[in-house]
């Protein structure tokens, strides 16, 4: 932005070995023809979720992404995940999307009761309850693709979502009525439009609308009815 008004696309020619990810692409240029081009990226292995990006315009992790998966007629492209500030090349603000998480404690509320000796434990059961939501990276793929954030960036969004499912069905948290009446304000659960696109740019087994579907069609307690 201190250079540019507006973000536009920069053609870029790089002859690319074959059997490579978008994330090693984008190193490669950086390496032979820009070594501006600014992004983000940690692990290379789909952990960290620092490396999300468009890819033709939709969210994907580039580490995860082969160039040979979308590339037609030789040309691929390239930009910032969606819904959220650009702030160089790549690279765009996430303090928003990480602000919305904190809206849902984002950690487990254990009680006063006294602390185990050893671990907190649960049941493979009730496990298995949270296991896809706790697959979530953060890598925001989900929100970039959100058709409700597009137009109102106060809605919780579905990481947030997702997150708050992850600890209100823990067998071993007791915040489950703060994150329901959080999640049950206004921009909340119920401003989701079910469209499925964080799902389906989702990187990992969290797959947030299954998860907001958990939320608003179960009891997560039994303590716990929305009716
Ligand atoms: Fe860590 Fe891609 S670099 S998820």
């Amino acid at each position: 932005p201190a250079v540019d008004q507006e973000p536009h696309d920069q053609d870029v020619e790089v002859e690319l070995p074959s059997g490579i990810t978008i994330l090693k692409a984008l190193d490669m240029i950086r390496a032979e023809k820009d070594p501006t081009l600014a992004l983000r990226q940690s692990c290379g292995s789909a952990i960290c979720g620092s490396c999300a990006v468009k890819v033709n315009g939709h969210a994907r992790l580039a580490c995860k992404t082969q160039v040979s998966d979308c590339t037609t007629n030789g040309v691929l492209r390239v930009g910032p995940i969606g819904n959220l500030r650009i702030l160089r090349d790549l690279v765009v603000d996430i303090d928003p999307f990480l602000d919305s998480l904190n809206k849902v404690k984002p950690y487990l509320v254990a009680g006063n009761g006294a602390a185990p000796e050893l671990e907190r434990q649960q049941s493979p059961d009730e496990f298995l309850k949270i296991d896809p939501s706790t697959t979530c990276i953060l890598c925001a793929a989900c929100s970039s693709d959100c058709n409700v954030l597009e137009v109102d960036e106060n809605f919780f969004g579905p990481a947030t979502l997702a997150k708050a499912h992850r600890f209100i069905f823990d067998s071993r948290d007791v915040d489950t009525a703060d994150r329901m009446r959080a999640i049950s304000e206004k921009t909340g659960v119920w401003d989701c439009t079910h469209c499925g696109e964080c799902s389906t740019r989702c990187p990992t087994e969290t797959k947030p609308l299954e998860r907001i579907e958990e939320i608003v069609d179960n009891k997560p307690k039994p303590e716990y009815d929305w009716r």
